[in-house]
Order: C-alpha cells, then sequence, then structure tokens
C-alpha cells in the first residue's frame, strides 16, 4: 500500500476531489469563453460574407460605401438611418410646438368658439410660430447641407419617419426580402426589389441576413458626426401616397384651390351660385375640377347604404339636424357643417365610421367646385 494510513489516504482523497472540480471549473468557465469567441468569429464571417454580397448586388444603387447614390438609391451608412438626431432637444420642444398648434387650431376655427377665447388663441398661436422659428433659426443653418440634399431635420430618425416599430435589423431583412416595388413611382431608375428566393429573387434567406449583419455592421452609435450627416449623397424620398395626389407632387393645375380655411371657403361660395347638377357629375368623377383633379368622393360615399363612408342619401338631412344634436357641433350652420366635413374631415368624426377621408381634398377643387358640391349635397335630403 502507497499510503498505508487511513487519514492519508482521505486527505488526497479530498485533495484530489477538490483539484478536480477546479480544473472541471476552469474548464467550464473557459468554455464559455471559447463559444463568444466563436460566435464572434461566426459573426465576423457573417460580416465579411455580408459585404461581399452588398458589393456585387447593392453598390450599384446605395454606393460603395453605403452613402447613397443620387436618384439610385438612399443611403444606408448614415446618422439619419441608424437614427441618430444631433438636436434632440430641438426636435422635441417643436414636436410638441406642433402639436398644441394643431389642436388650437382646429378649435379657432369652430363657429362656436367664444370671441375671448379666440383672441386668446390667436396669442398663443403668434407665440408659438415665433419660438418655432427661433428654434429652427437655431438648429437648421447647421445641417443646412444636409437640408439641401433632402434632409427633414425635424425627422431625423427614419424609422420614426416610417412609423416602424421593429428593430432596424428587422426592417432590413424585410425590406430585402420584399422589396418596395412601389417605390418605382418616385426612384427613376428602378424599384428597390425583392431579393429573397421566396419572393423571386436570387438570396437565400442566410444571405439576408449577413447583408443585414453586415449593414448594421455600419452604427457609429454616438460617435456619428455632422460630417457623416454631410456625406450622404441621397437621403430617402419621401413616397407619395395614391389617396393624397398633393403628396405625389401632382400640382393642381387651372384656377387656384379653395383650400382647407372653412370660413374663407364659406365666404367665397357665398358669392357664388352652386350647379347641383355639376356638383353630381364632379362627385362622382364624370367631370374633373377646375384644378383639373378628378374627386374621389364616390369611391367611399355609395348612393344608398353606408360604405367606407356614410351614404350619400341623406347627407343633408343628417346636417341638418347636425347629427342629432350633438354637443360637438353646437353653433353649426348645416352648411359650415358640410363645408368643415369635406375640407377638414378629421374636425368632426361622424359616430360609427374612422377618421378614414382624407385632409387636402380643397386642394383639388375650386371654390366653383365646392359650391356645386354643396349644391348637389343639398339635394340629398331624406
Ligand atoms: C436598382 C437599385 C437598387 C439596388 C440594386 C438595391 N437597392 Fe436597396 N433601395 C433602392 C431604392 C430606390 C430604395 C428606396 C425605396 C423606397 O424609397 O421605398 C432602396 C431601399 C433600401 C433599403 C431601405 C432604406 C430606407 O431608408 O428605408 C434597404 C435596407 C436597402 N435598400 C438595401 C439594399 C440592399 C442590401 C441591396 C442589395 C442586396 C439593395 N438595397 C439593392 C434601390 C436599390
Ligand atoms: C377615403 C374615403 C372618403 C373619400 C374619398 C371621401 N370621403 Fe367623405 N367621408 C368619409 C368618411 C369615413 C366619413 C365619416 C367620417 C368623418 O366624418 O370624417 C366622411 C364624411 C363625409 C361627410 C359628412 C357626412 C355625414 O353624413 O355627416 C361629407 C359631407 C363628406 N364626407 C363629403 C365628401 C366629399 C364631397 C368628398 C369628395 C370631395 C368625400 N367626402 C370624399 C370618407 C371619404
Amino acid at each position: 500500500m502507497l499510503i498505508p494510513n487511513i487519514e492519508n489516504r482521505i486527505t488526497l482523497g479530498i485533495v484530489a476531489f477538490v483539484t478536480t472540480m477546479v480544473l472541471l471549473g476552469w474548464a467550464a468557465i473557459n468554455e464559455g469563453g471559447r463559444m463568444v469567441a466563436l460566435e464572434d468569429t461566426f459573426h465576423a464571417r457573417a460580416i465579411e460574407q455580408g459585404a461581399s454580397l452588398f458589393a456585387a448586388n447593392c453598390t450599384r444603387c446605395h454606393g460603395e460605401d453605403g452613402r447613397g447614390r443620387e436618384n439610385f438609391g438612399p443611403a444606408l451608412n448614415s446618422p439619419y438611418f441608424f437614427g441618430h438626431d444631433f438636436f434632440p432637444e430641438i426636435t422635441d420642444q417643436i414636436t410638441r410646438l406642433t402639436t398644441e398648434q394643431v389642436a388650437l387650431t382646429a378649435e379657432r376655427i369652430r363657429p362656436s368658439v367664444a370671441a375671448d377665447r379666440a383672441t386668446e388663441i390667436d396669442a398663443r398661436l403668434a407665440e408659438i410660430e415665433t419660438r418655432i422659428n427661433e428654434l429652427n433659426a437655431e438648429r437648421n443653418p447647421q445641417l443646412q447641407a444636409a437640408i439641401d440634399k433632402g434632409y427633414n431635420p425635424q425627422s431625423p430618425i427614419r424609422l420614426n419617419s416610417v412609423g416602424w416599430g421593429g428593430t432596424l435589423h428587422a426592417y432590413v431583412y424585410t425590406t430585402l426580402e420584399h422589396g418596395r416595388p412601389a417605390s418605382i413611382s418616385y426612384w427613376p431608375n428602378g424599384p428597390m426589389v425583392a431579393w429573397s428566393q421566396t419572393a423571386g429573387g436570387p438570396l437565400r434567406s442566410d444571405q439576408l441576413v449577413d447583408i443585414a449583419d453586415y449593414i448594421l455592421n455600419w452604427d457609429k452609435g454616438d460617435n456619428w458626426t455632422l460630417e457623416d450627416l454631410f456625406a450622404v449623397r441621397q437621403f430617402p424620398k419621401v413616397p407619395c401616397d395614391p389617396s393624397n395626389p398633393l403628396s405625389c407632387g401632382i400640382a393642381p393645375a387651372g384656377e387656384p384651390p379653395v383650400g382647407s380655411d372653412v370660413n374663407a371657403a364659406l365666404t367665397a361660395i357665398a358669392a357664388l351660385t352652386g350647379d347641383a347638377a355639376r356638383g353630381d357629375q364632379l362627385y362622382h368623377g364624370q367631370v374633373r375640377s377646375g384644378t383639373d383633379n378628378a374627386l374621389p368622393c364616390a369611391a367611399c360615399h355609395q348612393a344608398e347604404v353606408n360604405g367606407v363612408g356614410p351614404m350619400t342619401a341623406g347627407t343633408w338631412t343628417r346636417a341638418e339636424s347636425l347629427h342629432d344634436g350633438d354637443p360637438a357641433l353646437a353653433g353649426y350652420t348645416p352648411e359650415f357643417y358640410l363645408v368643415e366635413a369635406i375640407l377638414l374631415p378629421g374636425n368632426y368624426v361622424v359616430p360609427n365610421f374612422s377618421n378614414a377621408m382624407q385632409a387636402g381634398l380643397g386642394d383639388l377643387m375650386t371654390p366653383q367646385d365646392l359650391a356645386d358640391i354643396v349644391a348637389y349635397l343639398k339635394t340629398q335630403t331624406q
């Protein structure tokens, strides 16, 4: 027997056991480190693969450095894309002031607004305007080089501008997967196509992940500089919304439009004679308005049944009853109700309908068109 003494044998056993545990523990700790190292290598390789896929497929439109190519594709390697705001406090203040401005303006144009309240609102609106101008004057000159290329300083975060709630990685991946076929309407050199094989494109989903990893690798976090912003060659373009022709840059041709000032519009049409028959044709898109637009009213307002909007039949009866004494309409005349419903549909939303009617329709019609439509709607009794 090598170790005859029983106590010594026990001691040796304990020492051996503890040593084994320490070694095992050491290995376990290091295993984690090895995993991280492995993952890093894996991630690095993914980025590398993403880089070569990007060079082969994307630089043509997004530029070799990802800073965009004029009229081909927007910058992805930019503080805007990664959501870095250089003046967050000013952005925030202007956003608040604008929200207040919109609410006060809506209150101001109500016929029921009391005179002293109106004066109070006007004073506050003037203050707000001055303050917004001051804030813009403090910030915008510092960003002028980017503003000249289409950067909107009041909306400095790409994902907020497009209303995307998920991560940037998911945004890139989804854009790659499905493409933006509709972007053909505002990008002269071709739309962003779909790249995934599932959508008929050339790339596998793991390759799309690699490309997304590569793009996200451009993030500089808090270290973005104004030079990075100025180096952008092309910012994303604001897509046009087909339900709002003005956003597509279709300038109203012909006579000046009536706009969205309800009181001014009422004064203007009071001096005109409405032609109900022409109003009928305008409403149904059969003739073009004086601004040379086809009006979409009938698409949402069906004749005898409710569609997206209330049915056309009975519109005047409902205007006269002012939605059966709804206190929100106190002080309205039926004409004011109709004109506001057309020019500023968001101000009062008819119960049981959504706020689906678009603003800006007053930009697609002249005062005469509006007078004709009002005359036509006045024939809609029930
Ligand atoms: C033919 C030109 C073209 C090619 C090639 C192209 N893109 Fe695009 N890409 C565009 C355009 C144009 C847009 C803007 C679409 C829009 O405004 O909705 C865009 C948008 C994007 C966006 C969203 C940007 C944003 O701010 O919303 C990402 C991300 C993107 N492309 C990645 C890629 C990647 C990665 C590749 C290569 C696999 C690629 N694109 C290839 C033209 C292209
Ligand atoms: C995209 C759908 C849509 C289009 C296009 C549309 N409307 Fe509407 N309209 C609505 C909806 C929804 C409502 C009810 C919600 C509200 O009050 O805003 C409404 C409400 C109205 C009302 C109030 C009706 C009532 O019974 O009290 C009038 C008047 C009206 N629209 C006129 C028009 C005219 C005139 C046009 C064309 C110049 C038009 N609308 C285009 C959806 C639409």
